[in-house]
């Protein structure tokens, strides 16, 4: 007998793309979202783990080995690294928090479980989350047994019109909009960026409501211009925003490190209590504590760093910019400029940050599709229909560009024309 609620989740996208990117070796993938492993510094990892342990020794009043055991044992479920976290917010994000209300977590993926099992009751709520979006909470609710209901996603994000439709529709049901969970920056799948007007909208909205918009800032710091829209925590005068924060595209993955800022007061049974309490109280229960090692080197990154990471990134976001550009004009070389007639019917969207591009074909994507196209054509895309909740983005196709050099860039887009190209030929 297993989890019946196995079934309601849409196939194991990540698998799929994972094996196929293992069976066709020689082609091109723009299928993965992964960070360039040229900007990994794990050989430096002691480096950063002894500069924390000797801001510890100092900080403590204690001996080194002291300080070695506390990171051996058991730690604090919220963190211990929350004040080292707090300057680094203040200082690269403009947001203001107490360390108190910031929770460390395993990624965001953890932060994500934490938020949801924390605020929602599964008879009652429902959770909302962008069509498309990020797989890592809407499969984790379904499975879980939560209500998740999706709004659909227009060029400049979540539509407040529809989401205002639901709440009342589901109000009407007697069941409430607990989380409304968002990726404003750089969105993945979409790679759309949120303008203020909308993100000033959402926040009217979930203060009318009373709802929590659950921020997903994984991609935010990687703005090609420089000049994003603030995240709605900094703008978030009413606390109605939870703020999650990954880093493992700041740093690598391997850390499964994030946070989350969580400072609003709960009324709890008729006590107020921190709303970050109640959620470390759930880690406890899920991871017990976020490893203390890999807390210990991001916190030596943030001290040699003097808390800010935009001199780290900028070579990041450099890279990132030129695979865009590269990509923008590959596609419009061999796409756009294309002397046939289909090119006319292909467009995209231009993100102005983070690692992903969304094509729209005037035909059907889907799995049997990305086998033919890996098969014949050696590149490998996503369809956009693996982020939708129900149906959706059937013609439209996700490309990572992140984890591509130049040259494969231009190789793959060749290769996507000839594809593109025999879906015209048929
Ligand atoms: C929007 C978004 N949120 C969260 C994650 C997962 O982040 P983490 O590695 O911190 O769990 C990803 C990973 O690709 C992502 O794209």
């Amino acid at each position: 007998m297993l989890n019946p609620l196995l079934r309601e989740i849409q196939e194991d996208v990540m698998g799929f793309l994972n094996e196929i990117q293992l069976k066709y070796p020689e082609a091109i993938t723009f299928a993965s979202g992964r960070p360039s492993e040229l900007f990994f510094d794990v050989q430096d990892f002691p480096e950063y783990f002894n500069l924390f342990i000797d801001y510890l020794c100092d900080k403590e009043k204690k001996d080194k080995q002291a300080v070695l055991n506390s990171l051996g044992q058991y730690n604090r479920a919220k963190g211990i690294i929350n004040d080292l976290v707090v300057d680094y917010f203040k200082k690269d994000e403009d947001i203001s928090a107490d360390p108190e209300s910031v929770i460390m977590t395993v990624g965001t993926q953890e932060a994500m479980v934490i938020s949801v099992m924390t605020l929602c009751d599964k008879a009652n709520d429902v959770v909302i989350v962008e069509d498309p979006s990020y797989i890592g909470i809407t499969h984790f609710s379904i499975l879980a047994g939560y209500q998740v209901e999706a709004v659909p996603v227009d060029e400049f994000g979540i539509s407040p019109d529809i989401l205002e439709q639901k709440i009342l529709y589901f109000q009407k049901l007697e069941k409430s909009v607990k989380i409304v969970y968002i990726i404003p920056d750089f969105q993945n799948p979409s790679g759309i960026t949120m303008p203020v007007e909308r993100r000033e909208a959402l926040l009217a909205l979930a203060d009318k409501y009373g709802f929590f918009i659950l921020e997903d800032n994984a991609y935010g710091e990687f703005s090609y211009q420089g000049n994003k829209p603030a995240t709605l925590k900094a703008m978030d005068t009413n606390k109605r925003v939870i703020y999650l924060r990954s880093f493992s595209k700041t740093i690598y993955p391997s850390l499964r490190l994030g946070a989350i800022v969580a400072d609003q007061l709960i009324n709890d049974r008729g006590s107020v209590v921190r709303l970050s309490d109640l959620m470390a109280k759930v880690k406890g229960y899920i991871t017990v504590n976020t490893s203390s090692i890999s807390q210990a080197v991001f916190g030596g990154i943030l001290i040699k760093n003097n808390f800010s990471l935009k001199n780290l990134n900028q070579s990041k976001i450099d890279d990132l910019k030129e695979k865009r550009n590269q990509l923008l004009a590959s596609l419009n070389e061999y796409i756009q400029q294309s002397e046939n007639k289909w090119a006319k019917s292909i467009s995209w969207n231009i993100p102005e940050g983070g690692f992903f591009l969304k094509i729209n074909v005037p035909f059907k994507v889907d799995k049997d599709e990305i086998i033919r196209c890996v098969e014949k054509y050696k590149v490998i895309i996503t369809p956009m229909s693996f982020f939708y909740l129900g149906k959706g983005g059937e013609n439209e196709i996700r490309l990572a560009f992140s984890n591509v050099s130049k040259e494969e860039i231009i190789t793959g887009v060749k290769r996507l024309s000839l594809y593109f190209q025999s879906k015209f030929d048929q």
